[in-house]
């Protein structure tokens, strides 16, 4: 009898450690039509499509800019800055991050809005920024112990809004994983 008990013990472990447990996460975003968006998205926005003119781009003919919003009101944009040596160019995200926290450092960052244009003129599907990109704005948000919203324009007349870059970089690394303390 205590022989077949430990056997059963023995195979419920076994079952235990042996159960691969599926696990799923879900990932909410907003979609608003255009016309409903608040003043200030709106303001956003704007700005966006404007700095697609400082894009610099003659080797993809790809335009990308970023507006920023910062928690002072400020609003801050930045375009692609390309380089004969392709690698090296910069992505609109970088820029605008890059131009916010220099012009106005250790200012929050509320929400950034990201447009694309090609030779057909803006696009309207959702362009989402590049892995490295979404990397960086991880960094900001942890830097700020906030989230930062992320505007995008989707197809028709919406635009969809992430909560935060780690909706979109799902599993981020970032600084909690490394040994460096009070950064
Ligand atoms: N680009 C950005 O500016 N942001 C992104 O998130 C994706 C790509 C730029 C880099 C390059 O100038 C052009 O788009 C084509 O890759």
């Amino acid at each position: 009898m205590a022989h077949h008990s430990r056997q059963l013990i023995l195979l419920l472990l076994f079952k235990l450690q042996n159960s691969n447990m599926e696990k799923e996460f879900t990932i909410r975003y907003k979609l608003i039509q255009e016309q409903h968006l608040a003043a200030v998205e709106q303001n956003l926005y704007d700005e966006a499509v404007a700095a697609l003119e400082k894009s610099y781009s003659p080797y993809s003919n790809f335009k990308v800019a970023c507006s920023i919003l910062l928690e002072n009101g400020a609003v801050v944009s930045g375009a692609n800055q390309e380089v004969a040596s392709y690698p090296v160019s910069l992505c609109a995200e970088g820029v605008a991050l890059s131009a916010a926290s220099s012009l106005h450092p250790g200012k929050g960052i509320q929400a950034m809005f990201i447009v694309t244009k090609n030779s057909t003129g803006i696009i309207r599907e959702t362009v989402a920024p590049c892995g490295v990109c979404r990397q960086r704005i991880v960094e900001y948000e942890t830097r700020q112990g906030k989230s930062i919203s992320i505007y995008l324009l989707a197809n028709t007349s919406n635009v969809v809004v992430f909560n935060s870059a780690k909706d979109l970089l799902p599993f981020a690394f970032d600084s909690h994983h490394l040994p460096i303390k009070n950064v």
